[in-house]
């Protein structure tokens, strides 16, 4: 066969993925798998990012994608990304919260953000690191990227806990249920129960308080569950999956509306500061905020999120 014309050129989207953990390599796995680009995964670790592209580059014949794979302990290979997904960091041990990762993780994003955007200039960077929210404020900092080309990930995986044990519950497919979590990644996001439905049936008719708040509860402690049950490590194939959707949706242009950490100048009553509302993701980012009404309570809870957000960005002086 000839050489493409392309002539070794790469013609399909690029997606970097900044460590290659748990998070990060099943964020190159769905990609891969959804055939959205070839992916450059980027570790500290030697070997591990070389391995697993390797191992999943083998997967490609049995799953049928085409999808290039490269892992690398530099950032040589990563030029001209039209995505990265930041995962590089600790995860939460149990015990640990979120913030306590805060200063570390600072350090970790910090330096991957400015090795990534001195060879990406036109990227879009979706953070994963936790403490997600601060974390994503920094790496705007960093970046020197208009906001709308740094956004977070969070709601979509709290939201997908959310379905998922609404589901559960009501014993119907997962796909009927949606559902809206607003506020910052962590114990105090705010589901919206009356904005969540099983076929546009608003769940608030479909249950009783008392089993609404139970499962409120479970989304909100819905990461620590999981760390409890892992010991060694926290939630990867959600978070992964809901990276991913985060990817497609900017590289086919979806206009996709999904609750993700974005920056508010204003919108919710919040200025300068990022944190989970709905938003439309298409190839520019975040091309919208999607703003809804919010009741005295709903309001007072996502000010409440928003102080706990600004508290930790406080602590980073940025
Ligand atoms: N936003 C969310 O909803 C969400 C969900 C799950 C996990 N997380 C967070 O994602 C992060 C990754 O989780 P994980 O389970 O994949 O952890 P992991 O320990 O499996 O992987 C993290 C990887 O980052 C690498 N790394 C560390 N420093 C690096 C650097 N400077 N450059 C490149 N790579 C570096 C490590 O070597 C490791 O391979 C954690 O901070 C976790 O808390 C966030």
């Amino acid at each position: 066969m000839p050489a493409s014309k392309a002539g070794g050129r790469q013609a399909r989207p690029k997606i970097t993925v900044v460590g290659a953990g748990n998070v990060g390599a099943s964020v190159a796995q769905y990609a891969v798998e959804k055939e959205l680009g070839d992916v450059v995964l980027v570790d500290v670790i030697e070997g591990i990012p070389q391995g697993k592209a390797l191992d999943l580059a083998q997967a490609g014949p049995v799953h049928g994608y085409d999808s290039r794979l490269t892992g690398a302990n530099t950032y040589d290979d990563t030029g001209d990304s039209d995505i990265v997904v930041i995962t590089a960091g600790l995860a939460r041990k149990p015990g640990m919260t979120r913030d306590d990762l805060l200063f570390k993780n600072a350090e970790i994003v910090g330096s991957v953000v400015e090795q990534v955007v001195a060879r990406s200039v036109n990227a879009i960077l979706v953070l994963v690191t936790n403490p997600l929210d601060a974390m994503v404020q920094l790496a705007w900092k960093k970046s020197g990227f208009a906001a709308q080309r740094v956004i977070g990930m969070a709601g979509i995986l709290d939201s997908a806990r959310f379905r998922t044990f609404i589901a559960q519950e009501l014993d119907v497919s997962v796909e009927n249920v949606t559902a809206f979590v607003l506020g910052g990644h962590g114990d105090t996001m705010v589901p919206l129960p009356r904005y969540s439905t099983v076929a546009g049936v608003p769940i608030t008719e479909l249950m009783s308080p008392e089993r609404l708040q139970a499962l409120v509860a479970r989304t909100a402690n819905g990461g620590a569950e999981i760390v409890s049950l892992l010991k060694s490590g926290s939630a990867y194939y959600a978070p992964a999956a809901s990276a991913v959707e985060m990817v497609e949706a900017i590289l086919k242009d979806k206009k996709k509306i999904l609750p993700c950490a974005a920056y508010l100048d204003g919108q919710y009553g919040v200025k300068g500061l990022y944190v989970g509302v709905p938003v439309k993701l298409g190839r520019a980012g975040v091309e919208q905020i999607v703003e809804i009404k919010l009741t005295r309570d709903e309001q007072a809870a996502f000010d409440k999120s928003a102080a706990a957000v600004r508290e930790l960005v406080d602590k980073l002086k940025l």
